[in-house]
Parts: structure tokens; C-alpha cells; sequence
């Protein structure tokens, strides 16, 4: 994999290189992140089989509008478009046209990955999320805003996907979107539960106006919403494509919004008007000598973190007893946190946008070396190492400062497949619950519009550490933020040519520990695809171990703490979809503990 080099100025150089006296590396305190939106309850899913295609996605209108273009004979690309139009005016808390996304798409022949990645502004400035005194800002007032909206991807992306993979008009996907956002959709539990007591939405008048009464009672469940605005939105792009919404009255409406915001942001129509998708290169890694697991290169971090964990899990001993009553057991939770929290800290200290930050090495496959992967595994022992050190995949002048641990959240996920062999794995994003907070309508005035995104938040909020060592995820103009988005494709490298699963899930940085999970349960313990979701979850942000609350019996949570494991419960709220290649078809699941559905023929 061939890396541009990136600019970096002298000074920078200099502090890279560690110039001058040795400072001693400051491991910032990995506190538990806050869990990503919550879940909806447990709605226990069945599991689902078809012959020829199949769509997942995290809400039944949007799942029926990719089902609805496969029909009609759309490629696996048309019906994700379908998807995420309608997503983003059902599910508008997750993801939308504000936002940003990563697609991994096997179009028959080869393996295509599409960054849709938001970006920061061409003024964007490092200390933006830093108070006078240099400390960052509270998360939840960082995300407000304005401030916190990077340029949307998502739309272009599609856009340039759809040039290659699609088969049906571009227009045509867009009109299950437009009728449910013209005729009205039913508010559901989830959209409502989210909306009860957020003051933060009622600040913002086009939100306030669309998802509550006059009373500021949010609309009840069941509510027929109606959404003028995003639809003669969404017809200007079918009709103009992605130019419609980076220039033109869409843009000027979008870009007064963050400027005129009591906190405002600085992007500009020009930011808009210079967006690009880009074509990256999949990363595939193979896994217990059967899977190739291809997922997103940085700036997500989501694939290399996943393999980094199975990679090390991979190299220890494998206890004799990985579950227990069904359950991982603790010492196989054991090894699966301390290989956690040594990935969590390389990808706090080494991933970020590939244009701006060289990989270790000037690939990011060092992450992944076997050598390097023994000597990471080698650190694992009987007790917690609590929180691990960042590793030195390969000898490098290059210093970064370690990023601390930040909230993320948001995101949607979206996995199909199609009848002539088209697969895909979309996970989407607008950052947190509601994004930044801030609705735009295209300047049309005729009620709702889209939400825009937060993801500026993704960026570590510290350009550097107190020694002013720099943080490779740091706000610089033109950057992207990184993510823990992890849309992930399995091969089977004794079977054909096209993927056996596809999967992924939003929940910020426990993505990764999502899907990971479902990779295990389902390829490793031989749990069907839906079972595998189901199962609890668990993880390490390289701090404390978290564990689903009340899903685990108390002596593995006994069993954890005697090994020295600091052990929190908490809502671990996945939104898993995941889609698995049988001898007669496919198998589908979605996560229980949210709102989404499976079809297929
Ligand atoms: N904003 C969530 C992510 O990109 O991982």
C-alpha cells in the first residue's frame, strides 16, 4: 500500500523528531468513554434467510426501500442509496445528506472502499475546541453548533459509487425518501424516546418547529411527520446530483446556518463546492487461516484496531473453557480486553487521515505484522495490565503524542447483498444524537429540513500534549477526523470469489468491539448470524473493562476483578446488521437492541 507523503513544516518536523531533551511521553488517563446513543429496549429479532438478495439496515422503511430496489432490479449500490435516503428522515439521529459515511462494496470483480469522510473546513482552526485556558471544552458543548460541522461526504460519495456500481437511475433511488418525507412516516419508539427532554434540539428553531408540538412536546410515537422541506431537497439532488447541495441556494442555506449560529462554524460554499470522495485501498487481513476480513483504511481506525485484537487473541493460548453457559467466559474476556486496550492505544497514538499522517512505517499493514502482533501478544499475562502503552511497530523518528480517549457516537449500519453477486457494508454517520444540533431546509422555508453533523468532535480536541508534542489526529484544514466506523466484508479463502458475510454497527469507538464480537461468536464459536448479535457485549477503550449491563453472571465479573480488571457495567447499545452467505442463500440478523429489520427474496 503506497502512502503519500504528507507536508509538514519544520517545526513540526522538529517536534516529531523529538528534537532537543528527551520528554517523557504523557499516557493520558483512559477514562470509560460515554456509551453512544441508547439502546431501544430488546426486541427480540428471528433471524432471517432468503435465496438471492438481502438488505439490513437499522429501521424497517429504510430496509423496505432497499428491498424495493432490488426488486426492481438495483445493484446492492442503488438499494444503500435508497437506504440512506430514507435513513436520514427516519432515523435522523444517526445519519443523513449532513453527514458522512464508508462504504466497502465488492462489485462483482473487486473490492472498491469509498471514503465519504466529512472534512474539515480550509480555515479549520487546531485550538477550535480549546477554552481560553487551553483545556478542551466539555464534550456536549463541543458538539454544539455550528462550530462542530466538518464539510458532508456522504452525498458525493454515493454519487462517485454510483457512476461505477450503479444500474438503476440515480433519480429513481431517491423516490421512496421523497414520498415518505412528502406523505409522512410514523414517528417510532426509538426516534420519539430520543426526542423526550432534548432541550438541545428545541434551541434550534427548524428542529424545534418540526420535531415537537407547539407546546415543546415532541411529537408521539406513531406521529405522521411530514418533512416538506428535505424533500425538495432530495429531489434538487436526484434531478442536479451532489452539485445541487455543494453549490447553489442548498449550499448558501447550509453554510448560513453554521455562520449565523450563536456558536459559528467557518466553512464556507467554497469548502462545499471542493469536496472529493476518495478511493482508498481495502485493507484485508486473514484471520485462523480460513477468512480474509476486509475492512476501511484509516481515517478509520476500525479495521486495524478489529485486527489488531483478533491478530494478538489469535497468537495467545486459548483458554480451555472460551464459554461458559453460553457466555465468554473470563479468562477468554481476559485475553479479549487486554488485546483491546493494547489496540486502543496504537490507534490513539498512530491513526489518523492517511493524507496528513504518515502510517508507522509508511504502511499501515505494520500495525498488522506477525512479528509485530507476537510481541504485543507477548505482553498479555495472567493479571490486567490496566492500561497499556502504545507499541513501536517499526523503529521511527516520528513521536506523536498519545490522543486521550473522546466520545463519539451517531452512526448507522447498512449491509447487502444483491442477486447477481454485489455485496456492500455501509456505515454512516452525522457524529452524535441529532449531529451538531443544527437543522438546514435548502432556504425553502416549508418545514424541516436535514440535520448536520458534529464530526469536526472526531478530531482530538488537544492539537498536542503539554510537552507540545502533536497529536496525529489533530484539527488541520483539509483533514478528515478519524473513525471508528468499521464496515467489514468476509472472504472465505477456500470458497469463491465474492464475500461470505457482511457486517458492522454504529456506537462510536465500541464499533470496533461490536463487531468483533459478531466475527468471533459467528465464525469462530459457530453462533448463526443472529445469535452472534445477540450475545452480549463487552470491550476495553484501554481503561477500565466494560461489560453489558446485567447480561454477565456476577462470578465472571468476580473472576475479572481478581485478575486485577477495574470492571464497569454499562449500556453497550449495538446496532448490529450482519448478513452471512448459507449453502442455500443468506442469513441475515439485526441487532435487538435496536430497530432494525431484514428482507430478502
Ligand atoms: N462519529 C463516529 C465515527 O466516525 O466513528
Amino acid at each position: 500500500m503506497r502512502q503519500r507523503r504528507p507536508w509538514v513544516p519544520l517545526a513540526l518536523v522538529l517536534a516529531l523528531a523529538g528534537c532537543g531533551a528527551p520528554v517523557p511521553r504523557e499516557t493520558p488517563a483512559a477514562a470509560l468513554p460515554p456509551m453512544p446513543e441508547p439502546a431501544s429496549g430488546w426486541t427480540a429479532k428471528p433471524g432471517w434467510h432468503a435465496q438471492r438478495f438481502m438488505v439490513a439496515a437499522a429501521n424497517p422503511l429504510a430496509t423496505q426501500a432497499g428491498y424495493d430496489m432490488l426488486r426492481a432490479g438495483g445493484s446492492a449500490l442503488d438499494a444503500a442509496i435508497a437506504v440512506q435516503m430514507v435513513l436520514g428522515l427516519v432515523e435522523p439521529q444517526s445519519s443523513g445528506i449532513g453527514g458522512g459515511a464508508f462504504l466497502l462494496l465488492w462489485d462483482g470483480r473487486a473490492l472498491q472502499a469509498w471514503d465519504g469522510r466529512e472534512t474539515a473546513p480550509k480555515v479549520a482552526d487546531p485550538r477550535a475546541f480549546l477554552k481560553p485556558d487551553g483545556q478542551p471544552l466539555p464534550f456536549l458543548q463541543a458538539i454544539d453548533g455550528g462550530r462542530a460541522v466538518a464539510t458532508p461526504g456522504v452525498v458525493p460519495m454515493l454519487e462517485a459509487a454510483h457512476r461505477e456500481a450503479g444500474r438503476l437511475p440515480w433519480a429513481r433511488l431517491f423516490e421512496p425518501a421523497i414520498a415518505l418525507a412528502e406523505g409522512g412516516f410514523a414517528i417510532s419508539p426509538r426516534l420519539h424516546s430520543l426526542l423526550v427532554g432534548n432541550a438541545r434540539l428545541q434551541r434550534d428553531p427548524l428542529a424545534r418547529a418540526y420535531f415537537f408540538d407547539a407546546a415543546g412536546q415532541p411529537h408521539p410515537v406513531g406521529h405522521r411527520l411530514r418533512n416538506p422541506a428535505l424533500a425538495a431537497v432530495l429531489r434538487a439532488i436526484a434531478q442536479r446530483g451532489s452539485a445541487a447541495m455543494s453549490t447553489g441556494p442548498i449550499a448558501t442555506d447550509l453554510v448560513r446556518r453554521v455562520d449565523q449560529h450563536a456558536v459559528p462554524g467557518v466553512l464556507t460554499e467554497a469548502d462545499l463546492a471542493a469536496y472529493q470522495p476518495r478511493r482508498r485501498e481495502a485493507l484485508c487481513t486473514d484471520w485462523l487461516q480460513r477468512w480474509r476480513v476486509c475492512g476501511f483504511p484509516p481515517p478509520s481506525s476500525g479495521h486495524l484496531a478489529l485486527m489488531q485484537i483478533l491478530g494478538v487473541l489469535e497468537r495467545l493460548p486459548p483458554p480451555a473453557q472460551p464459554l461458559q453457559g453460553g457466555l465468554p467466559g473470563p479468562d477468554w474476556l481476559h485475553q479479549y480486553t487486554e488485546a483491546a486496550r493494547l489496540a486502543y492505544a496504537d490507534r490513539g497514538r498512530f491513526v489518523a487521515d492517511p493524507d496528513f499522517v504518515p502510517a508507522p512505517g509508511g504502511d499501515w499493514s505494520t500495525l498488522l505484522a506477525d512479528e509485530y502482533l507476537r510481541r504485543r501478544a507477548a505482553l498479555v499475562g495472567a493479571r490486567s495490565m490496566g492500561q497499556a502503552p502504545a507499541g513501536e511497530p517499526v523503529p521511527s523518528p516520528l513521536s506523536w503524542a498519545d490522543m486521550p480517549e473522546q466520545p463519539e457516537h451517531g452512526t448507522s449500519h447498512i449491509s447487502i447483498v444483491d442477486g447477481e453477486g454485489r455485496a456492500l457494508a455501509m456505515t454512516t454517520t452525522i457524529e452524535y444524537l441529532f449531529g451538531a444540533g443544527l437543522m438546514a431546509d435548502g432556504g425553502t422555508g416549508l418545514g424541516g429540513g436535514y440535520l448536520l453533523n458534529n464530526e469536526m468532535s472526531d478530531f482530538s480536541a488537544r492539537p498536542a500534549d503539554s510537552q507540545g508534542r502533536p497529536i496525529a489526529n489533530r484539527i488541520e484544514p483539509g483533514k478528515r477526523p478519524r473513525s471508528s466506523m468499521s464496515p467489514t466484508l468476509v472472504f472465505d479463502r477456500q470458497g469463491g470469489p465474492g464475500p461470505v458475510m457482511s457486517l458492522g454497527s454504529p456506537g462510536g469507538p465500541a464499533i470496533i468491539h461490536f463487531v468483533a464480537k459478531t466475527l468471533i461468536a459467528h465464525l469462530q464459536w459457530g453462533l448463526d448470524a443472529q445469535r452472534a448479535i445477540d450475545l452480549p457485549n463487552f470491550g476495553s477503550f484501554n481503561g477500565p473493562t466494560v461489560l453489558e449491563s446485567r447480561r454477565f453472571p456476577a462470578a465472571t465479573l468476580d473472576a475479572l476483578r481478581a485478575r486485577g480488571h477495574e470492571v464497569n457495567e454499562t449500556a453497550l447499545p449495538s446496532g448490529l446488521q450482519a448478513i452471512r452467505r448459507t449453502p442455500d442463500g443468506w442469513s441475515g440478523g439485526s441487532d435487538p437492541r435496536r430497530e432494525g429489520v431484514v428482507m430478502g427474496d
